[in-house]
């Protein structure tokens, strides 16, 4: 039998560090969209610009202005569009091309000019400003006669702004075939192929997914896109969760709304009026339901700096009064918190252990912590 020292009002002081995460990331969004042509010569397909090899290029007939056209499917903010011209052949060919973003499909030359390209050199790429030009189309066209639009490569830019889920940790109650829980915040609203673009849990009972913001954050609001392509009933009924706790897998974190519906390939937003939280939720209450998700976006401020004191009883054979001790202790903590997924918690002692004497027990000494 041993004597147990019983500690009491032992404080902690939990210091989260600030991180500074880059709020905005430039994309390539090009492959997101169905590019047509005004005609077609040889197989050289409107596509072959999207391809990502400078080998293969698109091809217009002989014609008077001849266009090529993206259709992005929704607006974006197109920061910029890069050309990559023929290597092989005739590259004045480009001479005089215009960039246009707009949402005019029909009538091309009447969406606002970007850039007008003078010339591009044989196989260079060169990229044009458009400084947040919005529009779902993105065309390139040569006006005049007896004109040919050859594009081997093109890139339009967006520059998304601070969302929060950007390459953070994702998981999900379970995975319908390709679509796996990041492909939700992919950026890409996966209008064309959602089995690449979108998340989906299998048909079950509560389905979840969920972000790991890995900081806490002040949540102002959630931007959820709906899928295309089928079945925008779906998302009836699921709810926005953020809080700290992974308690039933977060799905007990406060609620920040409830989605009623949204129209199919919408995005609608969420206030949440300034939910601090680590992790969110997307949460689907009731029977065979599948949970799919074509883009989260998470908007809001920090990490929120977290200084919280705690107060803990711990039994301990040993003497908490040898600093080595104190030490050792603290480290045991923080390898029981990296366990569980807190790697950013700094732990140091706020002030000296008590020490209390307990009484006699039959167990053997143990290390047991409990939090208060
Ligand atoms: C295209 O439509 C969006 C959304 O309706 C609008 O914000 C944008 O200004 C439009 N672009 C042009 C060039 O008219």
């Amino acid at each position: 039998m041993k004597m147990m020292l019983f500690y009491k009002s032992l404080s902690l002081l939990l210091g989260f560090f600030s991180v500074k995460t880059k709020a905005e990331r430039e994309v390539n969004i090009a492959t997101w969209g169905t590019p047509v042509q005004s005609t077609l010569a040889y197989n050289w397909y409107a596509q072959n610009a999207l391809d990502g090899l400078r080998s293969t290029c698109t091809h217009t007939a002989v014609q008077s202005d001849p266009w090529w056209k993206l259709d992005l499917m929704k607006t974006y903010s197109v920061n910029r569009v890069t050309i990559t011209n023929r290597p092989d052949c005739c590259s004045d060919r480009i001479n005089g091309a215009e960039i246009r973003i707009g949402n005019n499909s029909l009538d091309v030359s009447s969406n606002p000019v970007c850039a007008a390209v003078p010339s591009i050199p044989a196989g260079a790429t060169y990229s044009y400003s458009c400084r947040g030009m919005e529009g779902r189309y993105v065309i390139v066209n040569i006006p005049g006669a007896s004109k040919i639009l050859t594009l081997c490569e093109v890139g339009v830019y967006v520059i998304f702004p601070g969302n929060l889920a950007t390459g953070r940790t994702v998981t999900q109650s379970s995975t319908f075939g390709t679509w796996v829980g990041e492909q939700a915040i992919d950026f890409n609203p996966g209008f064309i192929q959602p089995s690449s673009s979108c998340s989906s849990t299998t048909a079950q009972t509560n389905p979840w997914w969920r972000v790991d913001l890995h900081y806490i954050y002040r949540v102002s609001s959630v931007v959820i896109t709906n899928r295309l392509d089928c079945c925008p009933e779906r998302i009836d009924g699921a709810e926005i969760r953020i809080g700290n706790s992974l308690e039933n897998n977060g799905n007990n974190n406060p609620i920040c709304a409830v989605i009623s519906s949204i129209p199919a390939g919408v995005s609608s937003t969420y206030i949440c009026n300034d939910m601090d939280g680590r992790y969110v939720n997307l949460f689907l209450p009731g029977d065979s339901r599948f949970l799919t998700l074509c883009e989260v976006e998470v908007y809001g401020e920090g990490p929120v700096l977290k200084k919280t004191f705690v107060k803990m009883k711990l039994k301990s054979s040993s003497s908490l009064s040898e600093t080595e001790m104190r030490v050792q202790l603290l480290s045991q903590l923080q390898s029981a918190l990296m366990e569980r997924g807190f790697s950013d918690v700094m732990l140091q002692w706020s002030q000296p252990p008590t020490k209390e004497a307990m009484r006699k027990e039959d167990s053997p000494a143990q290390c047991a912590v409990r939090k208060r």
